[in-house]
């Protein structure tokens, strides 16, 4: 017996160290160690040892189910954390952290980022949002406007009418610029006698039949601002727009004021930054948009004494803020919806 056992172990473990595969160590298990196994097989030789020879027999039978047993544990283990090629499945380690490629996280489109930054430094300076339609009329967005009825702004060709012009006494309009926000805004404050003094910004997509290039669209955004109170000045409108400049693209930012036109502000300036709108490339003044004192025939136009009151304006291109912002060369880029400006990188 003790001879069968030698050989069961001396082959039993020879034999464990070539299987290679779940399947193999199971099929060496049934054969060894399993309930019709060779261990299983010698044990009943028992009985015709000598009974003094029982004992040593006894001790030695153990000892070889033992080694094979914990052989088959070790191999159990090594196989199981083994390349998944040698096993019939990979263990599955539960504590592993996942890899997240099934369920892309996205994250907010740039314009609507910047909209938010933007409110959120003039939030700081004391304005409040205002919101208006994008379906306007003329009144709203040229008449009240002091943009008298000749203009070339309000020509057709220049404006997405939805009525026609020489048909319709009111004709209404996607409107063209935020600058009908101001003239809701003191309607508004003055019907319900909550204002002036007002101050308030406006965010908000115009529209105008611009032919697509890389700097312009037929819809883009402005923000609009506008501030009446007693005494405001052209020093406040400068030192504000310094103040945003510096809040928003950092204390070494530099601005500049250029006299302009515009119907709805006297006196009127274009405002300038300094940006690099393509990475790499040095800065230049780009215009990011208008501003000025409010003319006194727009206040008169909404109920406000203009002795009493005075204001600044002003509307800045929300995609010129951003793409000089975070480097972006080309309109087109924010309304192409390209996946890669919408992925959480
Ligand atoms: N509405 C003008 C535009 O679309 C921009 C503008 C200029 C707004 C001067 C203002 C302003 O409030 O005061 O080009």
């Amino acid at each position: 017996m003790l001879n069968a056992l030698n050989e069961i172990e001396s082959t039993g473990l020879a034999a464990l160290e070539s299987a290679a595969t779940a399947e193999e160590l199971e099929a060496w298990r049934v054969t060894f160690v399993g309930t019709k196994g060779k261990i299983r097989s010698v044990m009943p030789m028992m009985k015709d040892v000598a009974k003094e020879d029982k004992g040593i027999v006894g001790k030695r039978l153990n000892e070889v189910k033992n080694a094979l047993e914990s052989g088959l544990k070790a191999k159990q283990a090594t196989l199981g954390s083994g390349s998944s090629a040698s096993s019939t499945g990979p263990m599955l380690d539960m504590t592993e952290p996942g890899t997240i490629d099934t369920h892309a996280l996205g994250r907010e489109h740039i314009i609507t980022r910047v909209r938010g930054e933007l409110v959120e430094i003039f939030a700081r300076l004391g304005f409040e949002v205002a919101q208006g339609p994008e379906l306007e009329d003329e009144e709203h967005n040229f008449a009240k406007l002091n943009i008298p009825d000749a203009h070339p702004a309000r020509d057709p060709i220049d404006n997405f009418y939805v009525d026609d012009p020489r048909k319709v006494d009111m004709p209404r309009m996607l409107r063209s610029q935020t600058s009908t926000v101001q003239i809701r805004t003191m309607d508004d404050a003055v019907a319900k006698g909550w204002g002036p003094p007002i101050k308030i910004v406006s965010p908000g997509r115009v529209y105008r039949p611009d032919t697509v290039d890389a700097t312009h669209s037929f819809m883009f955004h402005q923000i609009e601002g506008l501030y009446i109170d007693r005494d405001v000045s052209m020093s406040d409108l400068m030192s504000t727009l310094l103040q945003f400049a510096r809040a928003y693209f950092g204390e070494e930012a530099e601005v500049r004021l250029r006299p302009s036109f515009f119907p709805f502000t006297e006196p009127s300036a274009e405002f300038d930054m300094m940006i690099s709108l393509k990475p790499g490339e040095p800065a230049q003044w780009v215009e990011l948009g208008g501003c000025g004192m409010v003319d006194p025939n727009v206040l008169k136009a909404c109920g406000i004494d203009p002795e009493e009151w005075s204001g600044f304006a002003f509307g800045f291109g929300i995609e010129r803020i951003a793409m000089g912002k975070y480097g972006i060369p080309d309109i087109r880029m924010l309304f192409e919806n390209d996946v890669r400006f919408l992925q959480r990188v």
